[in-house]
C-alpha cells in the first residue's frame, strides 16, 4: 500500500492532479483505490464523477460528530476506533466499481477533539490496508493529516502556481511535515498548470527539492470542471493527462 498526498495552495489545480493521477492509475490496472478528499474545498468528488450525497453517504466529519459529540461517547464496550471505522464502512465509504471514496468534510472543525482524533487515524489506518494506493487531496497544513488522518506517508506532491508566495508554501509545508512529524518517503514538486514552464529548474535549485515536471495547460479539462464532468472520462489525447502520466513516470510509478 502507498499513500500518496497532493498538496498546495488552493486553486493551483490538486484536485485535478488527484483525479488525473487516479485516472493514470485505473488505466494502468492498479486498483484498488481509495481516494480521500480531506480539502475544506470539497471538489474532488465531483471531478471523479462521484456524487456522495445521491449515494446516501456522509462525510468522515458528520460521522465523527454524529458517534461522539452528538452522542457524547456514551456507547460503551466497543473501541472508539472501531465504532467510527464501522461507520464509515457502511455510511462513509463510497464503492465504486474502479476506486473507493471518503470525504473528510467540514462539519466538525477547530477544536481539541483529541478522542475522535486519535479514533479517525486509527480506523483509517485498519481501513487503508485494503488499498494499493490511497491518493489524498489536502489541504495545506499537513497538521491535519498528522492528527487526523495519518503520520506515515510515502509521496508527498506539493504543486507550485506562478506567484512567489507558491515557492514560501512549499519550504513552509516542508517545515510543518518535519514538525507534526509526519514521516515520507519522499517531498517532490510539481509545476500547476500556470506554473512558467521556465521556472522549473530554478524552483529546484531554491527549495533542493525534485522537480517533477509540469501540468499542462488544458482548455478542455477547465471546460470539463466548469461543466461538472468526470476528470476521468477525458480522452487519452487530453494534454494535462499526458503530463500527469509523464510526472508519474518520473515519480517511478509504473
Ligand atoms: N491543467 C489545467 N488546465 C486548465 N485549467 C485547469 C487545470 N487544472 C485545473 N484547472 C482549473 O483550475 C481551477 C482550480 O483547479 P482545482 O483542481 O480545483 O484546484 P485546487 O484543488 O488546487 O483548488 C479549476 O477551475 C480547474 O478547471
Ligand atoms: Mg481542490
Amino acid at each position: 500500500m502507498k499513500i500518496l498526498v497532493v498538496i498546495g495552495r488552493g486553486g493551483t489545480g490538486k484536485s485535478s492532479f488527484v483525479a488525473l493521477i487516479a485516472k493514470y492509475l485505473i488505466e494502468a490496472g492498479q486498483a484498488p483505490l481509495l481516494l480521500v478528499d480531506a480539502d475544506p474545498d470539497q471538489n474532488l468528488a465531483e471531478m471523479v464523477g462521484v456524487d456522495l450525497k445521491e449515494a446516501g453517504k456522509q462525510t468522515i466529519s458528520e460521522l465523527l460528530v454524529s458517534t461522539f459529540i452528538e452522542q457524547g461517547g456514551t456507547t460503551i464496550g466497543i473501541p472508539p476506533s472501531e465504532r467510527i471505522e464501522s461507520k464509515i464502512w457502511t455510511s462513509g465509504l463510497f464503492e465504486g466499481d474502479r476506486f473507493d471514496f471518503l470525504a473528510v468534510g467540514t462539519k466538525w472543525v477547530e477544536g481539541c477533539y483529541c478522542m475522535p482524533n486519535a479514533a479517525l487515524k486509527a480506523a483509517l489506518e485498519s481501513l487503508t490496508k485494503n488499498y494499493k494506493y490511497v491518493l489524498i487531496d489536502s489541504p495545506a497544513g499537513l497538521e491535519h493529516l498528522n492528527r487526523r488522518i495519518t503520520s506515515k506517508v510515502n509521496d508527498i506532491f506539493d504543486i507550485l502556481d506562478h506567484s512567489k508566495k507558491s515557492f514560501d508554501h512549499v519550504k513552509r509545508a516542508y517545515r510543518i511535515a518535519q514538525e507534526v512529524g509526519i514521516t515520507f518517503d519522499n517531498f517532490y514538486i510539481v509545476g500547476g498548470y500556470r506554473f512558467p514552464q521556465d521556472l522549473g529548474r530554478k524552483a529546484e535549485a531554491a527549495l533542493k527539492f525534485k522537480y517533477l515536471g509540469k501540468i499542462a495547460y488544458d482548455e478542455q479539462l477547465d471546460e470539463y470542471v466548469l461543466a461538472g464532468k468526470s476528470l476521468l472520462t477525458l480522452p487519452s489525447a487530453s494534454v494535462a493527462y499526458a503530463s500527469v502520466k509523464e510526472i508519474m513516470k518520473i515519480a517511478g510509478y509504473l
